[in-house]
């Protein structure tokens, strides 16, 4: 198979579709490579089937249809003490009759690590996780989120080639769980280590990844790096999921090249960047985000096509300016403005002209 053949393959889901009732598929012909070393983020709303694809990943749920390779090799076919592979799940618990340092040292005594090699990896896992001094503890007497950092410490402690995460810093406060993304983010590069970690936050998978797929009903709706899923969304689902986002709905009234007219519902005809729409005729719902709409007509192109709006609310953000506005019948149209030097700030109740680069405004699916 192409995939199976190429070098850099080293996790491989071909065609993988998964069904607890043997009727309803909740992951659906799923297609995803993984190079070695890469950190890849499964996001999406609950229920969309992230959890399911890391289970059958580390093999504990088996594919409906369909290969999940590792290395080359189907993961069938690799007994569980040969896969290598660190865990944090959310169900995947401590060992509650060992102490923190007995559950840390565990995995690699199973490796046969010396002791002082052993007691050496333990220190240093429990530090990258604020956890020095609680090795004589047993999980019941840690919080809920000493016991995940205790977990995520577990999980790397024997540097797997595979780290598979589910949520794993959903019970820390902000300022820690930000502390750790930046931690799990460097050890894994620093390591070498490929991960594949799930979480619902956009920001924490924005962040932290070098790709994400952003799974809804079963499927990957798009997969790319943080900056081309936030700039260039593929299909509206995405384009909402991902940051935020002003939608219009209208119709294509002329395609050429790369540029769309599209008629608004509201009568009001607007330049486009043809996305996922192909034709004069079909229905589509444009999607600006609220930093690249702009008021001031010296700052976008000759001739470009504008559009009245009233200023509904005028909110000061210190760095920002966000302003609500009542555009083509939308009453939440959001404008994102720095707060730069002589920056207007608009008064509700005032009209003005808003206007956008017209690759910034791209016509999806409707
Ligand atoms: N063990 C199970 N038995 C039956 N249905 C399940 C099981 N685990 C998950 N599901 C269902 O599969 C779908 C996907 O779930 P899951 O993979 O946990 O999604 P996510 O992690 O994205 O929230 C959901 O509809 C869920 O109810
Ligand atoms: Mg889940």
């Amino acid at each position: 198979m192409a995939d199976a053949s190429r070098s850099d393959a080293f996790v491989e889901f071909e065609r993988v579709q998964k069904s607890y009732d043997g009727e309803t598929l909740v992951v659906k012909d799923l297609n995803l490579t993984l190079p070695k070393g890469e950190f890849l983020t499964m996001l999406g709303p609950s229920g969309s089937g992230k959890t399911t694809c890391l289970m059958m990943l580390a093999g504990f749920e088996t594919a409906t249809h369909g290969d999940i390779r590792l290395g080359g090799v189907s993961i069938n076919n690799i007994p569980p003490h040969k896969r290598g592979i660190g865990m944090v799940f959310q169900n995947y618990a401590l060992f509650p009759h060992m102490t923190i340092a007995e559950n840390l040292s565990f995995p690699l005594e199973v490796r046969n690590i010396g002791k002082s090699e052993r007691e050496a990896k333990v220190r240093r896992a429990l530090e990258m996780v604020e956890m020095g001094g609680f090795e004589g503890r047993r999980p019941a007497q840690l919080s809920g989120g000493q016991q995940q950092r205790v977990a995520l410490a577990r999980a790397l402690v024997f540097e797997p080639e595979l780290v598979l995460m589910d949520e794993p810093l959903g019970a820390l406060d902000k300022q820690l769980r930000e502390k750790m993304q930046f931690e799990i983010t460097r050890l894994a590069h620093d390591l070498g280590i490929t991960t594949v970690y799930v979480t619902h936050d956009q920001t924490e998978a924005l962040t932290m990844s070098d790709r994400v797929a952003v799974f809804n009903d079963g499927r990957i709706q798009q997969l790319a790096p943080p900056d081309e899923l936030y700039e260039e969304p593929q299909n509206n689902f995405v384009a909402q999921f991902i940051g935020e986002n002003n939608t219009l709905a209208g119709t294509v009234t002329e395609i050429t090249g790369d540029r769309a007219l599209v008629q608004l519902d509201s009568g009001e005809v607007i330049d486009a960047k043809p996305v996922n729409v192909s034709q004069a005729g079909e229905r589509t719902r444009v999607s600006i985000r609220p930093e690249r709409v702009e008021f001031k007509p010296e700052r976008l192109p000759a001739g470009a096509h504008m559009l009245t709006a009233e200023v509904q609310e005028f909110i000061y953000m210190g760095d920002t300016f966000r302003t609500r506005l009542s555009v083509a019948g939308n009453d939440d149209f959001i404008m994102k403005c720095r707060n730069a030097p002589g920056q207007q700030r608009l008064v509700p109740g005032s009209t003005v002209q808003i206007g956008w680069m017209p690759d910034d405004c791209r016509a999806l699916d409707a």
